[in-house]
């Protein structure tokens, strides 16, 4: 059945793949834009978070949303100023949109709302399943109030997914894109230990992901959004390495990331989080990208 889906953070890395994915699977996609983003003469719906302001009537009715909106976590070093902007542009967007859903006369059967596996925060080589407690550190604070902010659209009835998304790998941008030029020029290599895990999910099992937990009604709560086979730092240096036919043997020491990006390093390079999609697989998803070799080698075409 064609779904009207409302999509926050479209002109996003994973809001763009999913508009996308979206209209390829014949679904209707109504993008909620901020107005710096928005074209003129354009069919979305406006909102400005920050202001507390959304044209809602044009919301009702739609079958979901999927909320993606935040300010970057990995571009730009992590002041306090800009932790204040991650937390508050998700927390206080999220609640915002969250009671807005909740007023609607017909509100969306489900809210599929980005969340990340820094909920975890580092746990060595501990398994993370959704029912795994939360970590401690920035991002597992801004998670958990992240999540906790939908309560309004649960409370109204609406079936919440909370997105605990791992690192997006795509060509277009990200986490790989950054990666790559380094690689090409033999530059590559493990990070810190090498030993902490990644768990990552590439971006079309990621927009399938989404597409699954809009039609999935038994689905509810936390999803881990990630590959069934996380990797090591080093693991994943070598085989982006092997793919790229480089080598890839440059160790970054723990004290240098530390120094060129400061607490960021700590919580995103240097963090070791194994989680595993067992949500997704107890509801019968089936990964087109299981295993990070074959995912990379189909990602850059090599
Ligand atoms: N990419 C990853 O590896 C990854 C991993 C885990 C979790 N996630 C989460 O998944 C979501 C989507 O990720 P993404 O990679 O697509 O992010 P992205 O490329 O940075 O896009 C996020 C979108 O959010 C909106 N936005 C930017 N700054 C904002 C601000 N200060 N306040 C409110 N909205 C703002 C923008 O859309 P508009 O201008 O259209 O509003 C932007 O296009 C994010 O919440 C991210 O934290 C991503």
């Amino acid at each position: 059945m064609a779904l009207s889906v409302a999509v926050t953070g479209s002109t996003g890395l994973v809001g763009g793949a999913l508009a996308l994915a979206l209209g390829s699977a014949g679904h209707r996609v109504v993008r909620v834009v901020r107005g710096a983003t928005a074209p003129a003469g354009d069919s979305a719906v406006r909102w400005d978070p920050d202001f507390g302001t959304i044209e809602a009537s044009r919301l009702d009715g739609v079958d979901a949303v999927v909320h993606l909106s935040g300010e970057s976590i990995a571009r730009g070093r992590w002041t306090e100023a800009k932790k204040q902007r991650i937390r508050s542009s998700r927390v206080r967007s999220t609640i915002f949109l969250a009671d807005t859903l909740a007023r609607l006369p017909r509100p969306p059967r489900a809210l599929v709302a980005a969340s990340a596996t820094g909920y975890y925060g580092s746990r060595g080589d501990q398994l993370l399943r959704e029912e795994s407690v939360s970590g401690t550190g920035f991002l597992a604070d801004v998670c958990r109030e992240w999540e906790a902010a939908t309560a309004p659209a649960a409370h109204r009835g609406v079936r919440v997914v909370h997105l605990r998304t791992g690192v997006v790998l795509t060509p277009a941008g990200g986490a790989l894109r950054t990666l790559l030029w380094p690689f090409r020029l033999g530059l590559g290599g493990p990070v810190g230990p090498g030993t902490q895990w990644m768990s990552w999910i590439s971006i079309d099992d990621l927009c399938g992901a989404i597409l699954h937990a809009l039609t999935t009604e038994s689905l509810a709560g936390p999803v881990n959004a990630v590959a069934p086979a996380p990797v090591t730092n080093r693991e994943f240096a070598t085989t982006l390495g092997r793919v790229l036919g480089r080598p890839a043997f440059l160790r970054l020491p723990a004290f240098a990331v530390h120094l060129l990006l400061g607490e960021m390093a700590d919580e995103l390079l240097l963090a070791s989080t194994r989680a595993v999609p067992a949500r997704l697989e107890a509801t019968g998803f089936a990964f087109g990208d299981p295993a990070l070799e074959g995912a990379l080698r189909r990602l850059l075409s090599r």
